[in-house]
C-alpha cells in the first residue's frame, strides 16, 4: 500500500487565538499535522494561479509560460495564462461557465445546471474602492531545503522589522542557549512547539505578519524536513509569491539539489505548480563562504537552469545573497565589505516589495478552501483559509462544501484582528453560526449558495511525471492533493501520452508513466473532494499525486467524469 491517509488536523491558535495575547501577535500556525510521511508533490505547471480572470487586474502583471499544456481535451498548445488574458470570464466554477466550457461539461454527460458568469453581479463593497488606502495582501511562503534557514531569516525580519521585541529574542536566546542551541534563537520566534525546538526543525507552517513599504506580508515559514512536506502545502497553496532559501555552505546547496531527496527542488516544483510565479532566491548563509562572489555565482547558475526547467522566467527570478545570522542584506544594503565589493542589488525587503501585486478575484462569486477549522465554545467554528474569490462579510450566507449545509458568517478576522469583510486574497478565520460545525471540514470549501463548487470522485487530469523510480501503472495507488484536500486515489484508465512541447498525442493508452513523461490519466478517488476543471478554477484545478512520501506527478484537473449528488 504506498500510501495512508491518518492525516490527524488539530486546532491550535491559527488566527483568532492569538488576539488573545496581544503582545504575540507576530505569528501563528497553519495547524495541519501529519502522521506519516506523506510528501508533496512539485508541478512544471502554468501560469499565476491570480490569473483568473480578475476583472481588477493591476498594471504590470505577470504572464508566466505553461510548461505543460493545459487545454481542455488534452491536445490543444495554448498557455492558459494567455488564454485567460484574454478570456476574462472563463471562470466556470459551477455555475460560473462561459460558452467555451460548456462543451467539455455536456460532452461529458456532466453539464451543471449553471448560472453564467454573467449573471452573479457583485455588490458594490466586495470590490475595492479607489479611496481605500490599505496595503495590498502578500501571502509570501518562506521555502526551501531543511536547515537552510527559513525559520532564521524568517524571525530575524520580523525583529528587524518591530515585530519580535527585544524582551522576546533575549527570552528565545537565553532558553535556546540552556539547550545547548543559541544559534536557533530567531528560529524559535516561529518554532514554538516543545518538539520543534528540541529536535531544530520546523514541522508546521507558521504564520507571521509584517509590513513593507507597499505590501502587508502574511509570511508562511514552511518546514523544510521531508517527513513534512504534507504541512508545507497548507502554506504554499495559499501563497502568492515565494522566497525560496538556499543554504550556500559548500555541500548544503548540493544536498538540497540532490534529485531523490533535497527539497530545493521538490519546494520549488511544488510552489511553482500552486502557480507561484515569483520567486525571490535567498542565497543564505553567506557569512559561511565568505561571502565568495564565486560561490554566489555557481549558485546561481545551477539553480537558474534548474528553476527555468521548473517554469519560472528568468525575468520573475531575483537571486539575492545574503546572511540571515549576520544580518546581512536583509532590509539594508550589506554593510560587510566581502559582500559590498561585488553585490549591487537589491535587499531582500526591497525585492519583497519589487514583487508584483497579486491579482484577485473580487468580482466572482466566494470561493473559499478550508485548511483550517477552529473549534469555538458552544460547537460552534471558524473555517480558516484564503479567499480565492469574492468577499464575506458578517451575514453573508455561505454553502458549506461537501456537507451543502448553508451557514452564516457571524465574523471575520484577519491577522488577529476582527474585520467588517473579506475580500479575495485575504487570508481570514471566518465565524460561523447556524450550522452543525463537525461539517465543517478541513479540505472543505465555503462557497456561494448560488454557485457551488463541484463535487466529484472521478477525474481525468493531465500530469507530469516527477522523477520516479517506480513507474505509474493502472491500479497505482496513490495520494491525491487538491487544495487542502487530499484523498486516496488509484489509476484507472491511462488514456494518451503527450508530447510535452505541442500537446499532442503521441500514443494511445499507454502502458506505464515514467519519468518526465506528461499524460492524460482518469483517476478514481476514494471519497469525494471539493474540485473544478483547471480551465473553470486554477485554484481548485491543481493536483498533486503522491506515493511512499515524494511527489511524483503533478498536474491539472481536464475534466470531472463523475460529480457528486
Ligand atoms: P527547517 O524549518 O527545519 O527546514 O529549518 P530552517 O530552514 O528553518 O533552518 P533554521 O532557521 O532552523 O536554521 C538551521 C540552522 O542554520 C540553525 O543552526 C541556524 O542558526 C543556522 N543558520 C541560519 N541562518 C544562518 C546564516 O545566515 N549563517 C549561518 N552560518 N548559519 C545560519
Ligand atoms: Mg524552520
Amino acid at each position: 500500500m504506498l500510501l495512508s491517509l491518518s492525516t490527524t488536523f488539530y486546532f491550535q491558535p491559527y488566527y483568532s487565538l492569538l488576539a488573545a495575547n496581544s503582545t504575540d501577535l507576530k505569528s501563528s500556525r497553519v495547524s495541519l499535522s501529519i502522521n506519516e510521511n506523506i510528501g508533496v508533490v512539485g508541478i512544471k505547471s502554468s501560469a499565476d494561479r491570480a490569473d483568473i480572470s480578475s476583472s481588477l487586474m493591476p498594471k504590470g502583471r505577470h504572464h508566466s509560460e505553461d510548461v505543460i499544456n493545459y487545454s481542455k481535451n488534452g491536445t490543444g498548445n495554448m498557455p492558459l495564462s494567455d488564454k485567460s488574458s484574454v478570456r476574462p470570464a472563463a471562470l466556470t466554477i459551477k455555475g460560473r461557465h462561459d460558452a467555451i466550457d460548456e462543451s467539455s461539461s455536456s460532452k461529458n454527460g456532466n453539464a451543471r445546471v449553471t448560472c453564467s458568469n454573467t449573471e452573479y453581479k457583485p455588490e458594490n463593497w466586495m470590490l475595492p474602492g479607489q479611496a481605500e488606502d490599505t496595503l495590498n495582501q502578500l501571502n509570501l511562503a518562506i521555502v526551501g531545503h531543511v536547515d537552510s534557514g527559513k525559520s532564521t531569516l524568517s524571525g530575524r525580519l520580523l525583529h528587524l522589522l518591530g515585530r519580535i521585541s527585544q524582551k522576546e529574542l533575549h527570552k528565545n536566546e537565553k532558553e535556546a542557549k540552556l539547550q545547548g542551541k543559541g544559534s536557533f534563537a530567531y528560529a524559535w520566534a516561529l518554532d514554538e512547539s516543545t518538539e520543534e525546538r528540541e529536535r531544530g526543525i520546523t514541522m508546521t507552517v507558521a504564520v507571521a505578519y509584517f509590513d513593507s513599504k507597499k505590501y502587508h506580508v502574511v509570511v508562511l515559514d514552511s518546514p523544510g524536513h521531508k517527513d513534512f512536506v504534507p504541512n508545507m502545502i497548507s502554506g504554499a497553496a495559499q501563497a502568492d509569491a515565494a522566497v525560496l532559501v538556499i543554504d550556500a555552505s559548500v555541500g548544503s546547496f548540493e544536498a538540497g539539489m540532490d534529485s531523490a531527496k533535497g527539497q530545493t527542488r521538490e519546494h520549488a516544483q511544488l510552489i511553482r505548480s500552486f502557480g507561484v510565479d515569483q520567486i525571490i532566491v535567498a542565497i543564505n548563509k553567506m557569512d559561511a563562504v565568505d561571502y565568495s562572489k564565486e560561490r554566489f555565482d555557481l549558485i546561481k547558475q545551477q539553480l537558474g537552469t534548474f528553476l527555468r526547467s521548473c517554469g519560472f522566467r528568468d525575468s520573475s527570478i531575483i537571486l539575492i545573497p545574503l546572511s540571515a545570522m549576520e544580518n546581512q542584506n536583509l532590509v539594508a544594503s550589506p554593510s560587510d565589505v566581502r559582500l559590498l565589493s561585488w553585490y549591487h542589488g537589491p535587499y531582500l525587503l526591497d525585492a519583497i516589495d519589487s514583487l508584483q501585486p497579486p491579482m484577485r478575484d473580487f468580482s466572482k462569486p466566494v470561493l473559499m478552501p478550508i485548511c483550517d477549522v477552529l473549534k469555538l465554545s458552544l460547537g460552534q467554528v471558524s473555517a480558516c483559509g484564503k479567499l480565492e474569490a469574492g468577499a464575506l462579510r458578517s451575514g453573508s450566507k455561505v454553502l458549506v462544501m461537501p456537507s451543502g449545509n448553508v451557514g452564516i458568517v457571524r465574523s471575520l478576522e484577519r491577522d488577529s484582528h476582527a474585520c467588517s469583510f473579506a475580500r479575495a486574497g485575504d487570508n481570514v478565520a471566518v465565524s460561523l453560526q447556524g450550522i452543525d460545525g463537525s461539517l465543517v471540514t478541513a479540505g472543505g470549501m465555503l462557497c456561494h449558495p448560488d454557485f457551488p463548487v463541484a463535487v466529484a470522485k472521478h477525474l481525468e487530469l493531465k500530469v507530469l511525471v516527477l522523477d520516479v523510480t517506480t513507474p505509474i501503472l493502472i491500479g497505482s495507488q496513490l495520494e491525491f492533493h487538491v487544495h487542502h484536500a487530499k484523498e486516496a486515489a488509484r489509476v484507472v484508465r491511462m488514456l494518451s501520452l503527450l508530447d510535452p512541447k505541442t500537446g499532442k498525442v503521441t500514443k494511445k493508452a499507454p502502458r506505464c508513466l515514467t519519468t518526465k513523461q506528461t499524460a492524460v490519466v482518469e483517476v478514481a478517488l476514494r471519497g469525494p473532494v471539493c474540485v473544478e476543471e483547471f480551465s473553470s478554477c486554477k485554484a481548485l484545478g491543481r493536483v498533486f499525486l503522491r506515493a511512499l512520501g515524494r511527489t511524483i506527478a503533478v498536474g491539472i484537473v481536464t475534466r470531472i467524469i463523475e460529480e457528486q449528488d
